[in-house]
């Protein structure tokens, strides 16, 4: 039965793995957090949040945003604008390659992976007047938390080492997929990356995934059939080269972040947030991870 418990029991059953994954240091600012945090939280359908460990304390919750950005966007462009710029398929790569963009003329594979999710935040940054703005304005709605707020340490730190994903958004303008000014589009996108968000705001914000697209106070942000093709998407591109590995251990649409954040939901039914910041080899949550597999065999759910 899911309660408190069950959270404290996913939370002390995998303190065992700690030390056995990697915090991401290629952002500088995020190679200082505390390896040993644990947390998770869940929000019921029913409007009902529950968690444990430390599913208080915020986060920078990274990729996780790109599912915030892919939202807006559907609010903002026919889904033919979207979907010709950038694909919905695997991508068999590292969240940040290059060599597929080349390959693929400047495609991405995915809005999940790091080329597709600049390609929305282009398409954002034309559209929306101030979208750093208007992200925050939607995170705060959706999570009823009025205080989430950037990380400009870790924003200015990603600008300040980003090489990798400044020559991706090139590369994509040198094939006419790219129509905002790099720098300012990276800005964009960096901000989205260091939002601060704690377990439960996460796992409140994501209820629409599993609401049929009707958030945490009731309004229809994306329609019942838009939700269940984001979370298509989520399932088979959320947790990158990991994703087959994720389906066949928790068997729910799930979004990963580098900050250890991971958001997955049991459509119909709750969005949980877990958070671990030691990442195994794909750049996904190891503990995370383990605690979603814990609470999913626990319940005897799984979307499969
Ligand atoms: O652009 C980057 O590389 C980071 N801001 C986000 C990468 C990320 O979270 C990938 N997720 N596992």
């Amino acid at each position: 039965m899911l309660n408190q418990a069950l959270l404290q029991q996913a939370v002390d059953s995998v303190r065992p793995l700690l030390g056995k994954g990697k915090v991401a240091d290629y952002i500088p600012a995020l190679a200082n957090v505390d390896n040993t945090k644990l947390a998770i939280a869940v929000t019921t359908v029913d409007g009902q949040t529950i968690g444990a460990g430390d599913y208080l304390e915020p986060f920078s919750i990274q990729s996780i945003s790109k599912v915030f950005s892919l939202t807006l966007a559907l609010n903002l462009y026919r889904e033919d604008e979207i979907w010709s710029r950038v694909g919905k398929e695997p991508s068999g790569h590292s969240f940040n390659s290059l060599v597929q963009v080349e390959l693929e003329r400047g495609k991405p594979r995915n809005p999940f992976i790091n080329a597709g999710a600049l390609v929305i935040a282009d398409l954002l940054q034309a559209r929306s007047g101030a979208p750093k703005q208007r992200m925050l304005e939607v995170v705060r709605k959706l999570s009823m938390n009025p205080t989430i707020a950037y990380d400009k340490v870790v924003a200015d730190s990603e600008f300040a080492f980003s090489a990798r994903n400044a020559a991706i958004a090139y590369l994509m303008k040198s094939f006419g997929n790219f129509d905002g000014v790099v720098e300012t589009v990276l800005k964009s996108y960096f901000h989205y990356c260091a939002l601060r968000m704690n377990c439960a705001d996460l796992s409140k914000s994501m209820l629409y995934l599993a609401n049929r697209g009707k958030t945490l106070t009731g309004e229809q942000l994306v329609t019942p059939v838009q939700t269940r093709q984001l979370n298509a998407l989520l399932a088979t591109s959320g947790l990158y080269d990991g994703a087959g590995e994720f389906a066949y251990r928790v068997g729910m649409p799930g979004k990963s972040g580098v900050g250890g954040g991971i958001i997955a939901v049991i459509p119909g039914d709750m969005s949980v947030c877990v958070w671990s910041p030691e990442l195994d080899a794909n750049g996904n949550s190891l503990a995370g991870t383990a605690m979603l597999e814990h609470l999913c065999q626990q319940l005897g759910r799984s979307i499969f």
